[in-house]
């Protein structure tokens, strides 16, 4: 191949084929749609939905943002419409303002979340039986600090873990995707947990626990008191956690944390994750996804890789594959 060559750009997430590496994460898209005519939708390999659960769900008190140097700390707490809004509204305007124009499936990864095992399995078959076909794969947040009884303690015991990953695993057939934390003693136990359980892929990384004090008024920025690290920041942090993934499973890695640019991105594919989801960078600059897509295109080339995979492939000795 020569340096002009076409570089293939598609890529595997287990059963889910996406025609770019670069995805967007979830909770800071929308509901997918919100970005049309800001970011080139034909350059991105999924969309992933903000967090949805069982009812409509308010999210904690304002302010819910509060920006540090090298990143930001929300606690947004989850809000949503709702699985019954989302499916009957979201869903068919996803379908209308992405997909159409497209003139192809844009895959939506649907992000859920539950206050219980039987929570998350519920919401998990009501999404599987949507008959539109416009919802491509399941993602499981186990790991939101923001939420008490939605996320987080899902996602800190293995046991808790494998339990509620085998729940949903049972209610849905799509593509299974599970979100896990990186603030963990060692990713082995919860990797494996997922695997046992039926997990076709990994995504990582959610947003780290953290805090910010006015000094003037001596008093938590946020109103949720706490909150969740994402940005620039946290992208070291997601570099080892894949790194650590990979070295303990074969499953595919949907990476995220800090992606503001193609080496960014680069880099999470040469730790060993297989597509890239960019978050915070995307409220800076909203075209951001499309970039990295380009860079990274640029990278294969200047490299003669002659497909996106090569760079996972390529790097990491001590990986398990
Ligand atoms: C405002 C905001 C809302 C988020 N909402 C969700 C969510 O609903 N579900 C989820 O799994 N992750 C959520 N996340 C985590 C991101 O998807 C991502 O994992 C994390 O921010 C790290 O990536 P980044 O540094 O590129 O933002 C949210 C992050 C932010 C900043």
């Amino acid at each position: 191949m020569g340096m002009t060559g076409k570089v293939d750009m598609s890529v595997s997430l287990g059963p889910l084929r996406l025609s770019s590496p670069v995805a967007t994460a979830s909770g800071t898209f929308g509901y997918g749609m919100e970005y049309s005519g800001a970011v080139d939708y034909s350059l991105l390999g999924a969309v992933t939905a903000k967090g949805i659960c069982l009812e409509p769900w308010p999210g904690n008190p304002l302010p819910r943002y509060a920006e540090v140097p090298g990143g930001l700390v929300n606690a947004i707490g989850l809000q949503g419409t709702g699985v019954e809004h989302f499916l009957e509204k979201t869903v068919p305007f996803y379908d209308i303002r992405v997909n159409r124009p497209l003139g192809r499936k844009l895959p939506l990864i649907v992000n859920i979340w539950g206050k219980s095992v039987d929570e998350y399995a519920k919401v998990a078959s009501l999404v599987s039986a949507d008959a539109s076909g416009v919802v491509s794969a399941i993602e499981m947040n186990v790991s939101c600090p923001n939420v008490k009884a939605g996320g987080h303690t899902f996602g800190q015991d293995p046991a808790v873990l494998a339990e509620t990953v085998s729940a949903v695993r049972k209610a849905s057939s799509l593509p299974l995707f599970v979100k896990l934390a990186p603030n963990v003693p060692s990713m082995y136990p919860y990797v494996k947990a997922c695997e046992d359980a039926g997990a076709d892929a990994l995504s990582l990384i959610n947003t780290l626990p953290a805090m910010v004090i006015d000094v003037k008024s001596r008093r938590p920025v946020l109103g949720n008191i706490t909150g969740g690290l994402s940005g620039r920041a946290v992208h070291p942090v997601a570099v080892k956690a894949v790194f650590d993934a990979r070295k303990a499973t074969k499953l595919p890695i949907l990476a995220m944390g800090g992606v503001y640019g193609a080496n960014d991105a680069i880099e999470l594919m040469l730790a060993g994750a297989d597509a890239v989801a960019v978050g915070t960078a995307t409220f800076t600059n909203p075209a951001a996804a499309g970039e990295i897509y380009r860079g990274i295109e640029e990278y294969c080339r200047e490299n003669g890789f002659s497909s996106v995979g090569e760079i996972t492939s390529a790097a990491n000795p001590e990986a398990a594959r």
